[in-house]
Order: structure tokens, then C-alpha cells, then sequence
């Protein structure tokens, strides 16, 4: 498992100073406040959590493409033994791909579908995070929808990538009594 310092070190090696890298560092301190509060209530692995939170757009620094950067780091993490964080890369994508699209997209032929309370917590803040500022899930897929105009395959699957988002985003609602969207805002 990765460590901290690991992760930043590889992320730093990879990002060079680019700017999508604030992105990243502001997505895992997000994930480490939704994942701190979950904590007093069911078991969160935390160390995993900011690392994979980190990593998740470590495929940038090849394409920023919305589907082959999650391929990109995939393959990155996978072939350095890093098989816990790659799933994490493949799976934000739309919030999960089945076996035909990850096909589709570059990966293997299996399902990449969030499970875990830490996989599915970093697809949901890396979707209440544009850039390096906190959104809400509703303008961020406006945004999305907007940038993404001319990819179908991406385009037709955001509904559904929103739905779960919502779903998930609404459970943790239930279980803590607080917004997860204003927990990803406070700082
Ligand atoms: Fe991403």
C-alpha cells in the first residue's frame, strides 16, 4: 500500500508542476473530511482513501480525455503493483464502467464499478470539485455536459453517473445528518 509521502512523490514525478495537480490534492483533503466524518460511524480505511484520492487523475499526465485519463492511470499504477489505487483510476470514470465499456475504453474486460465506501467516495467528491473549488453535484454535470458536447459515449452515460452519484451522495446524507456538499466546501 501506498504511503503518503509515496503517493505525493509519485503524483509530483508524474504532474510536474501542472496545474490539474491542485485538482488532485484538493479532491483528497475533500475525501479525508467526508471519510473523517463516516469514520465515528463504520470502519474507513484512510490511508488508502487520500492516497487513492490523490492518485485518481494521475492519468493526466498523458490526456486529459474524460475517459482514457482514468485508462492511462490505470495502466500506470497496475504496472508499478499498485492494483488497489489503478482500480480507483479506472472506476471514477462515469462512476463506474461495466466490463463492455471498460472494453471499450482501453481496459480490461471486467467491471469497474465503485464498491467500497472508499472507492465510491472519491468518484462523488472528485464530482463536488471543479479545478481546485468545491461545486455542487448539479453545476458540476451542467459543466460537464457542456465541456463534453462532442463525446457521445461519455455524453450518454453522465445521467447515469449522476444517478449513482446522487444515490451514494444521499446515503451518506442519511447515515451522517450532514451535507456532503458542504462538508467538501468548508475548509
Ligand atoms: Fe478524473
Amino acid at each position: 500500500m501506498l504511503t503518503r509521502q509515496e503517493s505525493i512523490d509519485l503524483l509530483s514525478e508524474y504532474g510536474r508542476g501542472e496545474g490539474w495537480i491542485k485538482h488532485c490534492f484538493a479532491v483528497a483533503e475533500a475525501t479525508a473530511r467526508v471519510g473523517h466524518i463516516l469514520a465515528k460511524r463504520r470502519s474507513v480505511d484512510g490511508s488508502f482513501l487520500w492516497s487513492a484520492a490523490l492518485l485518481h487523475d494521475i492519468g493526466r499526465y498523458r490526456t486529459h480525455d474524460p475517459l482514457l485519463h482514468g485508462v492511462e492511470g490505470y495502466k500506470l499504477l497496475s504496472m508499478s503493483g499498485h492494483e488497489k489505487e489503478a482500480f480507483v483510476c479506472a472506476s471514477h470514470i462515469l462512476f463506474g464502467l461495466n466490463a463492455a465499456e471498460a472494453m471499450q475504453t482501453g481496459l480490461p474486460n471486467r467491471d469497474f464499478i465503485p464498491r467500497t465506501m472508499e472507492e465510491k467516495l472519491v468518484p462523488l467528491v472528485d464530482y463536488l470539485i471543479e479545478y481546485d473549488q468545491p461545486t455542487t453535484l448539479d453545476s458540476r454535470f451542467l459543466s460537464l455536459r457542456k465541456r463534453n458536447s462532442g463525446n457521445m459515449f461519455f455524453l450518454d452515460r453522465l445521467d447515469r453517473a449522476q444517478q449513482r452519484a446522487q444515490i451514494f451522495m444521499s446515503q451518506i446524507e442519511d447515515e451522517t445528518g450532514e451535507s456532503v456538499e458542504k462538508i467538501v466546501a468548508s475548509r
